[in-house]
């Protein structure tokens, strides 16, 4: 299967590197990116060929992933409308690109209907993301079947079979780390006003955030059980989470969550109005 990445960004990077890790050939592989410097760092980290335009050689591909940022999309693709009428007949074309809806893509594309939509989080970059995956009716069970195997690279995905449900994937787990980045970032603040260090702040609250994620996924109770297991009657913990639940902390995730699904509809039709 040969893939060219449209864009050698963060993500194109972190794929790369994902299916070159599963034993994906560096020959099957190519991207497209504007700028030289970039060009050059993606050559010599893997020796794949990288070329500013989208040419011929570029054009021979089974699936074409689209890792340009949402906003560089449209212009990105507008070269290629007429070449899909004579060389992309039946590659897989799979998007990244927050935000933007495969009924723009598909008509900036000229009708073009092999459509994924993908939204991968960034512990993809160490192969622990969660990507949320939409595929057009038109993607067949192989067409499916080949994002999965690309996505699966840097971690687990997730299929939706409604693509306005890709708002919210994005708002819970594409926004997400950075979520669990401002709880370490509080926990830390608060260990430092404890008395330690920096560098013992940031183990106390990472190595917490870590064990307890770790637990919460190996064990089988809820979130809600582990969390009342460590809630003594009287005891510290119940003095924080009493302090949590008077600031509706739990109330304020959700709105924040609510809030990112709200700005990623709006973004999107933003995106798609020409
Ligand atoms: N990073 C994340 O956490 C994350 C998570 C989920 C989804 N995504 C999505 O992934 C996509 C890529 O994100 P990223 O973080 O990888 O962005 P990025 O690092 O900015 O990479 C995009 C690359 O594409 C290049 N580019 C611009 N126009 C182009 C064109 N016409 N043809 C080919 N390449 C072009 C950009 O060059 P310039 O530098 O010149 O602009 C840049 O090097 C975005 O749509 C984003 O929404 C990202």
């Amino acid at each position: 299967m040969k893939i060219t990445f449209l864009g050698g960004g963060n993500m194109a990077n972190a794929l790369i590197g994902g299916l070159r890790k599963q034993g994906f050939s560096v020959a099957a592989m190519q991207v497209v990116e504007p700028v030289a410097e970039t060009r050059e760092r993606l050559t010599e980290k893997f020796g794949l060929r990288c070329c500013p335009t989208i040419d011929a050689a570029a054009l021979n591909c089974e699936v074409l992933m689209l890792a340009v940022k949402p906003q560089q999309l449209k212009n990105a693709l507008l070269p290629l409308t007429d070449q899909f009428d004579k060389h992309l007949e039946n590659q897989l074309v799979i998007s990244i690109a927050a935000g933007v809806r495969l009924a723009d893509i598909s008509r900036w594309l000229g009708g073009y209907r092999q459509l994924v939509r993908c939204m991968p989080n960034t512990p993809a970059l160490i192969g622990a993301g969660l990507t949320g995956l939409y595929a057009v009716p038109e993607v067949g069970f192989e067409g499916r079947m080949t994002a999965e195997k690309i996505l699966r690279a840097v971690g687990n995905v997730l299929w939706t079979d409604d693509e306005a449900k890709m708002d919210a994937i994005t708002a819970v787990s594409g926004s997400g780390p950075a979520y669990v980045f401002y709880f370490i970032e509080a926990l830390q603040q608060a260990a430092l006003e404890q008395g330690f260090d920096e560098r013992t702040a940031r183990i106390l609250a990472i190595e917490t955030f870590v064990g307890a994620s770790r637990l919460a996924e190996q064990s089988p109770e809820s979130a809600t059980a582990l969390r009342e297991r460590v809630t003594s009657k009287g005891g510290t913990t119940e003095a924080a989470l009493a302090m949590f639940n008077a600031g509706r902390v739990n109330q304020v995730i959700r709105a924040g969550v609510q809030a990112a699904a709200e700005r990623g509809r709006v973004i999107g039709e933003e995106m798609g109005k020409d």
